[in-house]
């Protein structure tokens, strides 16, 4: 890989052992992958906070410094971690403190992750704690290259930002915060943002359920190839691009789509597909919008909920003031849960705004920095949860061996307010 002079000094050492540890990494990242070169970037989305039982170990081995270098930089050096060199924020992790005695959660990691923040903030790295960084003040601009993980950020960053990242990994990113570089290639590349696949939807695709469904069909259809969706498409909003794209990337890996009319690099279906030969469209309809439905669908045999989870990806002020106005005046049944996660700076908005009082009256939590799939962590007890979110139905039944129900915000009140589920497809459509 062709390396800029200053990139070559950072190789050598002129910038200290951890930053000659991180330039390695990223040659060696990028010659496997074929990169010619790297590209500078000012923006950087990983995980260093993230508790674990291995980072824990190596923190009582040789502090953070010490599990940055193993797990950040693939380098089993004792070296001295310095400030970040470019914006950097961390993404979700484990629940934090404000968890402590609401979720059966381990108290050492929310310990240890309380110490991981104060190490990495001394050293610039922003506490963000979500997986929605473009929800809390980290918008990258269209064109810029950005280094980021968790597939429904990066598809959301690509897609509805028109900024530029791969999903990267724990080490990519540690490299990357200390250098400013990331290796130019997949994503970063024009050439490799055009769509391959034209999907086009024959029912009215409208409000969250619809556009995670969509979503999922999608992903499923294409796995890592670039959809170009168009037809009976309405009005998406932050929640829904945030909620298609994320579903998108559970039942495939999508990286980028576009929606022309929408997407900043879709004006138009040709544009989406770089001015080349618009393929026939794969039709979504009826039957296959079903489809969807009932394999979301199919992970559960009890209707008694004990739990509701809403907010994956962490939901914005809109969802948490929906779930708000749904439980207005209204009690959780005994032995139901129901969870709300937002990043934490927005739930200060929440709370600000009396919609948290609210939740909390009815029996709910609005909780933050984590989620039940990356903390492995539900209610104690849960056998069946009810969700609106397509890529928490996706997951959480393999992760918790728990049985799944999906569908909108209001039918998943409803469960957390009865303990029945009673969702259903045709009463969605009868309401429209
Ligand atoms: Fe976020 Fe957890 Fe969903 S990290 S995207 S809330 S699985």
């Amino acid at each position: 890989m062709r390396l800029t002079d200053e990139e070559k000094a950072m190789l050598d050492g002129a910038e200290g052992p951890a930053v000659a540890a991180a330039m390695d990494l990223l040659v060696r990242y990028g010659d496997a992958l074929g990169a010619e070169r790297l590209c500078e970037t000012r923006n950087v989305a990983g995980t260093m906070t993230q508790p674990s039982p291995v980072k824990a170990k190596l923190v009582r081995e040789g502090g953070w410094a010490k599990s940055f270098s193993v797990i950040n930089l693939d380098c089993d050096d004792d070296i001295e971690i310095p400030p970040m060199r470019v914006p950097t924020c961390q993404l979700q992790h484990g629940f934090g403190d404000d968890a402590l005695g609401v979720v059966p959660y381990p108290p050492q990691m929310v310990e240890l992750q309380g110490d991981a923040e104060s190490f990495f903030g001394g050293r610039g790295v922003n506490i963000l704690a979500t997986c929605t960084p473009y929800q809390v003040g980290n918008l990258p601009v269209r064109g810029e290259h950005c280094a980021w993980m968790e597939s429904s950020a990066v598809v959301y960053c690509n897609s509805v930002l028109g900024a530029r990242t791969n999903c990267e990994g724990t080490a990519s990113t540690g490299a990357a915060a200390l250098t400013g570089r990331i290796p130019y290639w997949g994503n970063h590349l024009p050439g490799n943002r055009h769509g391959t696949h034209l999907i086009e939807s024959r029912v009215p695709v409208d409000g969250f359920l619809d556009w995670g469904m969509f979503g999922y069909f999608v992903g499923d259809l294409v796995q890592e190839a670039r959809p170009v969706v168009v037809g009976d498409l309405r009005r998406p909003d932050l929640g829904d691009l945030k909620h298609f794209g994320a579903a998108a990337a559970s039942s495939g890996g999508v990286e980028i789509y576009h929606l022309p009319g929408t997407t900043p690099e879709a004006p138009t279906p040709e544009a989406a597909f770089g001015g080349g030969r618009v393929p026939e469209p794969v039709v979504y309809g009826e039957r296959e919008r079903r489809g969807v439905y009932e394999t979301l669908n199919n992970q559960g045999t009890s209707t008694d909920v004990d739990f509701v989870l809403l907010g994956c990806p962490h939901a914005s002020l809109d969802q948490i003031a929906r779930a708000a106005r749904a439980l207005e005046g209204r009690k959780l049944s005994p032995g139901t849960e129901l969870w709300m996660m937002t990043p934490r700076a927005l739930r200060s908005v929440a709370d600000r705004s009396g919609y948290t009082r609210v939740i909390e009256e009815a029996g709910g939590r609005v909780l933050t920095d984590s989620c039940p799939a990356m903390s492995r962590s539900a209610p104690a007890g849960t056998r069946v949860f009810a969700t609106d979110s397509a890529k928490q139905a996706h997951y959480l039944p393999a992760i918790l061996g728990i049985e799944a129900w999906f569908g909108t915000l209001e039918e998943c009140v409803d469960a957390a307010v009865t303990g029945r589920w009673r969702g259903d497809l045709r009463t969605v459509e009868a309401a429209r």
